[in-house]
């Protein structure tokens, strides 16, 4: 990784992620690639953007050719909740554009690093200790664009030797940018809430339990996949990795244990329910830990202490 392009970069793992690469490759050596919204403050300022929309082909090559780039951190994309409500749009920039960006890499020899996700999955799937390999029959459209994008990427792989990686990311929580419309988006929500108002309204029932994952090791993740030896990867595009997991109860009881007044009451979202309902409880990550030494560093309190003390300086 010499040259590096983020696409979605000013999105909720983008914007962290593209100063992490900054950090250890070098500021001028990673592009953030943005579409629509503007970086502001440090991401702005401390190296290079340009304009990318994955489904533009010639803009995603242009940005390429220009920056001599040989790695693309693929993260443009439109997330569970929002492909429910747009699946047009959903299809487009997730298949289209990742088809785009796939297109760009055979051309110019870069590697790609593309997330899945836990929406892979669906209700036929086990959701205790949900193997690596296993039933894939998700009923959103968010989760048929990433079975075909995982698919994908293994062919462009096994096809045209593109050297293709990726993660089943759970929810992901972050004290930097708020989600992009997902279904785990409450518990980072909560957070933010229970420092403004000591008081939270959740959208998941109780007993709903998801993998999650603090940021920092979702970007850890991704560079660790990265840079791991070719020759031991065996699932190159769809590893299941996780840090914890837990229902809206167990968040709010770790909450509780630093804000002893927290309070949380429900007001459930049918549509993120559903979702959540087909996604795993528990995924089992056996295989990352094997093939590339995955070994995440937050539990739920160790997260929660670290959230809670960032955000109540920042708010
Ligand atoms: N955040 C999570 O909890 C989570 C969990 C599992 C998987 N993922 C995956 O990780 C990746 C990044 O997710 P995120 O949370 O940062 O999402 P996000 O919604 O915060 O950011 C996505 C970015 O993509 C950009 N984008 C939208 N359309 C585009 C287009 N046509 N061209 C270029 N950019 C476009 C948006 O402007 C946004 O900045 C996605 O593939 C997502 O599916 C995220």
């Amino acid at each position: 990784m010499k040259k590096i392009l983020v696409t979605g970069a000013v999105g909720q793992i983008g914007s962290e992620l593209t100063m992490e690469l900054r950090r250890r490759f070098g500021n001028e050596n990673v592009v953030a690639g943005v579409h629509r919204t503007k970086p502001e403050g440090k991401l702005k300022e401390s190296g290079p953007h340009a304009a990318v929309d994955c489904t533009r082909p010639e803009q995603v090559k242009s940005v390429v050719e220009k920056f001599n780039i040989d790695t693309i951190f693929h993260l443009a994309a439109i997330l569970s909740a929002v492909a429910e409500a747009k699946p047009n749009l959903a299809w487009k920039v997730n298949i289209d554009g990742l088809y785009n960006v796939l297109e760009v890499a055979r051309e110019y020899d870069c590697a790609v690093f593309t997330p899945s996700s836990i929406g892979a999955f669906g209700n036929s799937t086990p959701l205790d200790d949900t193997p690596q390999d296993t039933i894939q029959r998700p009923g959103t459209m968010y989760g048929v664009t990433k079975v075909s994008g995982e698919l994908l990427c293994d062919y462009y792989y096994k096809r045209f030797g593109v050297d293709t990686r990726g993660l089943r990311y759970p929810g992901i929580i972050s004290n930097v940018t708020l989600p992009g419309g997902g279904t785990t988006d409450y518990a980072v929500e909560i957070y933010y809430e229970a420092i403004k108002n000591k008081h939270y309204t959740c959208n998941l029932k109780k007993g709903t339990y998801l993998d999650m994952m603090y940021m920092p090791d979702a970007i850890k993740g991704a560079i660790d996949l990265m840079e791991a030896a070719a020759d031991k990867l065996e699932h190159r595009n769809a590893f299941n990795v996780t840090a914890m997991s837990f229902d809206p109860e167990m968040i709010a009881a770790s909450i509780k244990k630093i804000i002893p007044e927290f309070t949380m009451d429900y007001k459930v979202d049918p549509v993120k329910q559903e979702i959540a309902e087909s996604w795993p409880n528990k995924m089992d990550d056996s295989a990352a830990r094997k093939e590339w030494g995955w070994e995440p560093q937050y539990n739920l309190d160790a997260m929660t202490k670290d959230m809670l003390e960032v955000l109540t300086k920042r708010l």
